[in-house]
């Protein structure tokens, strides 16, 4: 059954270890961490916050927190004990290569490409939306959207997206600190860090004393709420689905807002250079992941408090850069926390680009080792020791996502990518347990098979609580992600070989 040929924990640990030839060992555990917390708090938080509020959940986005961060907890303890015990790049590719085999490694490595490369799009789309803001709306529409998108301004105006520059620009400043190396980029990251979540404090304590408890009622979108339509009469948001109202609602806001603890996990991809994998791994991804959802609780009470959540569908008012928007509605004693916000929020953007950029250039080295995809992903920089050739083709393939398409639908199927491989990863754990419980794990998860088994399963709601366009573009990517296999990566594996 070739298809399902594994590979050796073994030949592979050796083969990591080997540092002459491999990635370099330079990250610790506060590193982790902090690369963690780079990756999680960005998009998600300071866009689809308010986007899942207008359009799923109202103010119980703060509920929807809570499912996808329990969805994220199982899903990360699977990771944690994965990530110390098979301590390579790659992450859940590389997890699923020793579970469950080739196939299943090829299609979880196809789906990550859409959360770590199309994450990368839409966080450098989210970017370009802030910088604009942060100038005041000086780049045209044209320039800073892609030609799916168009909209009709109130002097009905009709605008149609050309190319997203910005985004492009971002993702090629990253990729250029990316080939310089990890610890560079680490440092940098580590800076970013610091202020993007001194920034998500300050409003979090300033807003709290802005918050109007009638914003907060009722708590969920009632059923029956009239749709809400543009300027030229086209629908924007509707709420007659059953994930977009009531209880339905906050489960579709939990897939919404899923994207806002997507990385975690990136730190897996890290695994090869960190320093000591089997005790800092656990700390990396659990770690980060804690302070991460503490923080967004409260930051989603505190943004569904100072502004309506009806506000966050308007094109004109808080659907884009809608923390800005609410400070500068009405926080207006703290105008200057706007501008202080749109700046940390490009810098904390950038450094979720980064690590992204990062682990999807890792997970091509990983495949790439194993023959799956051409040996150029796997080249090392002679001086730099990065992938640099994989940081170049990322470059061009994110850089596509980023000008051309819509942010929400690549924000979507990065959705769909995390939750498929937080699927496989939680019942990967559960059949290593069975098929090889003498291996040594510095890490275990509690409560194995429940915790496996919740995870996958509440994973797998989210998924579904996507909407049916992302589920069936997802689906075709996985379709075309398996024709490739049988007609290239299968005949020239080197485990085949
Ligand atoms: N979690 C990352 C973000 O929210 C992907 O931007």
């Amino acid at each position: 059954m070739s298809l399902f040929r594994k590979k050796n924990l073994a030949d592979i640990l050796a083969h990591a270890n080997d540092e002459e030839k491999g990635l370099k060992r330079t990250l610790g555990a506060g590193n982790l961490v902090a690369l963690g917390i780079g990756a999680i708090i960005g998009a998600g938080l300071f866009v689809r916050t308010a986007a899942a509020a207008g359009q799923a959940a109202g103010p119980a986005v703060t509920i929807s927190f809570i499912i996808a961060a329990i969805g994220c907890a199982f899903a990360g303890l699977c990771y944690a004990e994965f990530a110390a015990m098979i301590p390579i790049a790659g992450s859940a590719y590389a997890y699923s290569y020793v579970t469950m085999g080739e196939l299943i490694a090829w299609i979880i490595g196809w789906a990550l490409i859409m959360e770590y490369a199309l994450g990368a799009a839409t966080v450098s789309i989210a970017w370009s939306e802030y910088l604009n803001q942060l100038l005041n709306g000086a780049i045209p529409y044209e320039w800073c959207h892609s030609p799916f998108e168009s909209y009709t301004d109130s002097l009905g105006v009709f605008h149609q997206g050309i190319i997203n520059a910005p985004a492009l620009i971002i993702l090629l400043l990253l990729t250029l600190l990316l080939i310089k190396g990890t610890q560079e980029s680490a440092m940098v990251n580590a800076i970013i860090v610091f202020i993007k979540v001194a920034i998500v404090v300050l409003f979090i304590a300033l807003g709290w004393q802005y918050i109007r408890p009638e914003n907060h009622t009722p708590y969920l979108i009632p059923d029956g709420t009239a749709p809400v339509l543009d300027n030229a009469g086209k629908v924007i948001a509707d709420y007659s689905g059953w994930n977009k109202h009531g209880w339905g609602g906050v489960l579709g806001g939990a897939a919404i807002v899923f994207f806002a603890f997507i990385g975690f996990d990136a730190v897996s991809t890290a695994a090869q250079e960190a320093k000591n994998p089997k005790r800092d791994m656990p700390i990396g991804i659990l770690g980060s992941l804690v302070v991460c959802t503490i923080l967004y609780i409260l930051f989603g009470h505190v943004l569904t408090g100072v502004a309506n959540w009806q506000e966050f569908v308007d094109p004109e008012k808080g659907r884009e850069a809608s923390v800005a928007y609410a400070i500068s509605t009405y926080m207006v004693d703290y105008s200057w926390l706007a501008t202080a916000v749109t700046v940390a929020i490009l810098a904390g953007f950038s450094s979720v680009i980064l690590v992204m950029l990062m682990g999807q250039s890792r997970v091509f080295y990983s495949m790439s080792n194993d023959g799956l995809i051409p040996k150029a992903f796997g080249e090392l920089h002679p001086k730099f020791k990065t992938p640099y050739k994989a940081n170049w083709i990322l470059f061009v393939f994110v850089g596509l996502f980023a000008a051309f398409v819509p942010g929400h639908v690549a924000g979507d199927l990065t959705s769909f990518g995390t939750l498929f491989a937080f699927v496989l990863v939680s019942i990967g754990v559960w059949i290593l347990r069975v098929k090889s419980p003498e291996l040594e794990r510095p890490f275990r998860t509690p409560f194995a098979p429940v915790v496996a088994v919740l995870g996958a399963a509440i994973c797998t709601l989210m998924i579904f609580g996507l909407d049916s366009h992302t589920l069936t573009v997802a689906f075709g990517w996985m379709a075309i992600g398996i024709l490739i296999y049988v007609l290239y990566s299968k005949k020239h594996s080197k485990l085949g070989k």
